[in-house]
């Protein structure tokens, strides 16, 4: 893993926006990929929402994906197993870059055909908890015209980042500007943030 930490963080301090492309393993990626197709056809996932828009079409207008929040309360083993990738790499973080991250909070989402979710910061006008985003692909096979690409605002460029399988991307929630550009097919992830409270 230690390479991985590596390829996150140096690329976050280098360019504002870290990328590792084979952050979550494929054996990992599967078994998400499989709990989380199950809570799709169960109907576990509920419509996400922005945090301050209280109309659900409102909501819908901004993003369309829908999502379900990982925790050990499930007793779930893809869960547990990502949760405890998590708290190692947190634990490294903390020990390495001083951090100070407290707590976190992750959700699976799926963006069906023709979803997206617009320009957004990740952190909330009245709440600052969120310090770092994190996102995890898990879609096996996409290619370039599948759209559902990261687009992230720059002060003066635009990045566009491919959700395939494996690659988690971090950055600072309070700063940079991102939306998720409309996807054609089903998009997979999970996304989460760490906070200090
Ligand atoms: C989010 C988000 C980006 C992505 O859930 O807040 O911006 O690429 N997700 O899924
Ligand atoms: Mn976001």
């Amino acid at each position: 893993m230690e390479a991985q930490y590596h390829a996150l963080i140096d690329s976050f301090i280098a360019n504002k926006i870290g990328i590792a492309p084979s952050f979550i393993s494929e054996a990992l990626s599967t078994a998400l990929q499989a709990r989380l197709t199950l809570l799709s056809e169960q109907g576990q996932l509920q419509q996400a929402g922005t945090g301050n828009a209280s109309v659900a079409l409102q909501n819908k207008l901004f993003r369309s994906d829908k999502i379900y929040w990982l925790d050990r309360s499930h007793q779930q083993p893809a869960e547990n197993d990502f949760l405890d990738m998590m708290d190692a790499f947190v634990a490294n973080l903390n020990a390495t870059c001083y951090t100070g991250i407290t707590g976190y909070e992750f959700h699976f989402a799926i963006y069906e055909a023709g979803t997206f979710y617009h320009k957004h910061l990740d952190q909330f006008a009245n709440n600052d908890s969120r310090k770092y985003t994190m996102i995890f692909y898990l879609n096996p096979n996409w290619l370039p015209g599948d759209g559902g690409e990261l687009c992230i605002h720059h002060i003066d460029s635009l990045q566009l980042v491919e959700p395939t399988n494996g690659t988690s991307v971090f950055f600072q929630s309070n700063i940079i500007e991102h939306e998720v550009l409309l996807s054609h097919k089903q998009r997979m992830s999970i996304t989460g943030w760490l906070k200090v409270n």
